[in-house]
């Protein structure tokens, strides 16, 4: 059964979809992380992504791997293991542009659906429910108002990052929060948008065990109605 969590930036998306993975006893994919592993290579590789031949090279012989080791998700590229390196500044910056890309959005989609091939999954990112897994037993789709999505983000970085956040403000990482939802929002190809059949809930003034709460509970009474 696959379960998709999709939403734009900081709406809790990867603690709800991890929370509820193991609530249910189900594995998770945090497909941003994908998106920021491929984004990770192409910058270290120095890959001139923008043109096509060029890209299209690297996808090929892009090798991915996700490895648990006590209880951890290890992302692994190339057998380089860059589950810390995902989160930098220059990552996050140049991710949207990427996964904007048309074969690389291809690449990881085949990546993602063999990954759900015979397993139970919840699959959070942006297109799981629109695009990736039209089929999928339950969507869900989470909003937030930017203002309390950009003060969440920006506590957290504070918190994990201190030292690349030494010049972050409230007002840069909102102005940056808006950059990256308009990019993910309007970009041609498999834009960040809510299924049509999707639940959809606001995260903005409820707790992450809230929100968790309300997904098991549309899944119990809806999968009552599918019996
Ligand atoms: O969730 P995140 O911030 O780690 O995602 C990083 C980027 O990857 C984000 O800018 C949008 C993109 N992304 C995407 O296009 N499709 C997905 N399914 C997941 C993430």
């Amino acid at each position: 059964m696959i379960i998709t969590i999709d939403g734009p930036i900081a709406t809790g998306k990867s603690t709800i979809a991890k929370t509820l993975a193991e609530e249910i006893g189900f594995i998770y994919f945090d497909t941003g992380a994908m998106f920021r592993s491929l984004t990770y290579a192409i910058l270290k590789e120095n890959v001139d992504y923008k043109d096509a031949e060029t890209i299209k090279n690297f996808l090929e012989k892009f090798d991915f791997d996700i490895i648990i080791d006590h209880g951890e998700k290890h992302y692994y590229i190339n057998k380089e293991d860059v589950t810390k390196k995902l989160r930098t500044q220059k990552v996050t910056t140049l991710v949207s542009e990427i996964s904007a890309l048309g074969p690389v959005r291809e690449k990881l989609m085949e990546i993602q659906r063999e990954f759900a091939i015979g397993v139970n999954a919840v699959f959070e990112g942006r297109d799981m429910g629109s695009t990736v897994f039209p089929d999928a037993e339950y969507k869900i789709f989470l909003t937030g108002r930017p203002e309390v999505r950009a003060r969440r983000r920006f506590e957290e970085m504070m918190e994990k990052y201190p030292e690349e956040s030494q010049n972050l403000t409230f007002e840069k990482m909102l102005e940056e929060i808006n950059r990256r939802d308009t990019f993910d929002s309007t970009r041609k190809i498999s834009p960040l948008r809510q299924a049509e059949d999707a639940f959809v809930i606001d995260t903005s003034d409820i707790t992450i065990e809230e929100v968790v709460f309300k997904i098991l509970e549309y899944k119990d009474t809806t999968s009552t109605v599918r019996e």
